[in-house]
């Protein structure tokens, strides 16, 4: 029987409310905390938490000794440190977004708050509680395909999740969200980190911005546009095929068509993915030298039509390949397993992975435990990204 346990969400926005639709039922939501009155109005109807319980300011909120055992945040990544200090301080256990900082220095001031405060630090890198990764891993370690000898891992972020978050929407500057490597592959250097059991020797990276550029000859914005056949039409993506809106909130009285047009006629997210103020990479190249004679190649592929991760192994007995839900091992030039995960998506909350990180962690919070991904075992795979820039 599990003890009940109290939490604070702080930064209520898409991630959050990710994780509040998948919470073990025995976690109870006591606080919210976010500067965006509709957010905070919006979370604490989802969680029944009472308006004396929400703060748009988390240092007025914190100032009031609130009691809880752990917190979630979920906030842009440039206050992840600040917050975290701030949760760790008052003995809190925290569940914390990925990238854990922008910095390797703010990464382990983070570790010290843990030690001088008793408390753990998670964090989201839910890749390693993905059935389809965790198979992977277990492949290799079980000697499928022999000693690793290299590996080549891409990122293909699609065309949808390249325009709104990386192009249009809030990770599209590095003065404000940092690399794309570090926003993006964070999951994947970590996932390599955890598989290889390795760390980096040296690291070398190249990015550049090969397609996301302005275009003379198309119109600001993608109403009205006359390409028919954009792939990162605006209009076709939140309108048309209603994707991608999560984040579009719906004030009381308003419909969510009403907030899609306005966005389209003067939001962020409704400009041309060729007329915007972006300056992170769209393509990235990193080379990995890792110990125990492993070189990794790792590249970021932010143009193509393709969303998903590839990875190649090279083992000294035969080649894994997973790409996108399948995998396969080849021996010899026979295919000796070939397994297929692709129904996981259907699951959603990545594929069931996001629950099965909550469960992990808050577990170990109600039980005094340690969670099985901590900030200390994370750090290896943030720092190739610190290097990679
Ligand atoms: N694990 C994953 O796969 C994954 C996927 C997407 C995003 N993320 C990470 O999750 C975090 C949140 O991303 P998101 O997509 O939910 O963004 P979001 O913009 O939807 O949500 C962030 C929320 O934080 C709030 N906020 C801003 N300043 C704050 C403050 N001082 N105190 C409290 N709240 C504040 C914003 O108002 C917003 O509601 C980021 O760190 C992001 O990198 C992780």
């Amino acid at each position: 029987m599990h003890k009940q346990i109290q939490i604070a969400v702080i930064g209520v926005g898409n991630r959050a409310r990710k994780y509040l639709s998948c919470l073990p039922e025995w976690v109870q939501v006591k606080y919210v905390v976010d500067p965006e009155p509709l957010r905070l109005q919006i979370a604490s109807r989802i969680c029944g938490v009472p308006q004396e319980a929400c703060f748009e300011d988390p240092e007025v909120f914190f100032a009031t000794k609130p009691k809880a055992q752990a917190a979630i945040i979920a906030t842009p990544d440039r206050l992840h440190l600040p917050l975290s200090l701030l949760a760790a301080n008052h003995g809190w256990h925290i569940l914390l977004e990925k990238p854990v900082s922008i910095s390797e220095g703010a990464y382990l001031q983070l570790i010290a708050a843990t030690e001088q405060y008793g408390v753990h630090i998670t964090p989201c890198l839910e890749m390693r509680f993905h059935k389809y990764f965790r198979r992977i891993r277990n492949l290799v370690k079980s000697g499928a395909v022999g000693d690793i000898l290299s590996i080549d891992h891409t990122e293909h972020v699609g065309p949808d999740r390249m325009a709104h978050t990386f192009v249009r929407g809030l990770w599209s500057r590095r003065d404000q969200a940092g690399p794309i490597f570090l926003s993006k592959c964070c999951h994947d250097a970590d996932f390599i980190v955890w598989l290889t059991g390795q760390t980096a020797l040296w690291v070398n990276s190249t990015g550049r911005i090969d397609k996301f550029k302005p275009t003379p000859g198309t119109p600001e914005r993608c109403l009205g546009c006359p390409i028919s056949d954009c792939p990162y039409s605006a209009v076709k993506l939140y309108k048309e095929r209603r994707e991608w809106i999560d984040g579009f909130d719906v004030p009381d009285g308003g419909t969510l068509d009403e907030v899609i047009d306005e966005e389209l006629r003067s939001g962020r997210w409704g400009r041309c993915v060729y007329h915007c103020d972006n300056d992170v990479y769209d393509t990235q190249d990193v080379s990995v030298e890792l110990t125990g004679g492993i070189h990794l190649d790792m590249h970021l592929d932010g143009t193509s039509m393709k969303e998903g991760r590839t990875t190649i192994i090279n083992g000294s007995q035969g080649t894994l390949v997973a790409d996108k839900w399948q995998i396969r091992i080849v021996k010899d030039g026979e295919t000796v397993l070939e397994e297929d995960y692709s129904g996981l998506e259907a699951i959603g909350l990545h594929g069931g992975a996001d629950a099965a990180m909550l469960e992990d962690f808050f577990e170990a919070v109600a039980t005094g435990g340690t969670p099985s991904l901590t900030l200390q075992s994370a750090l290896e795979g943030h720092r190739i990204c610190y290097l990679a820039g």
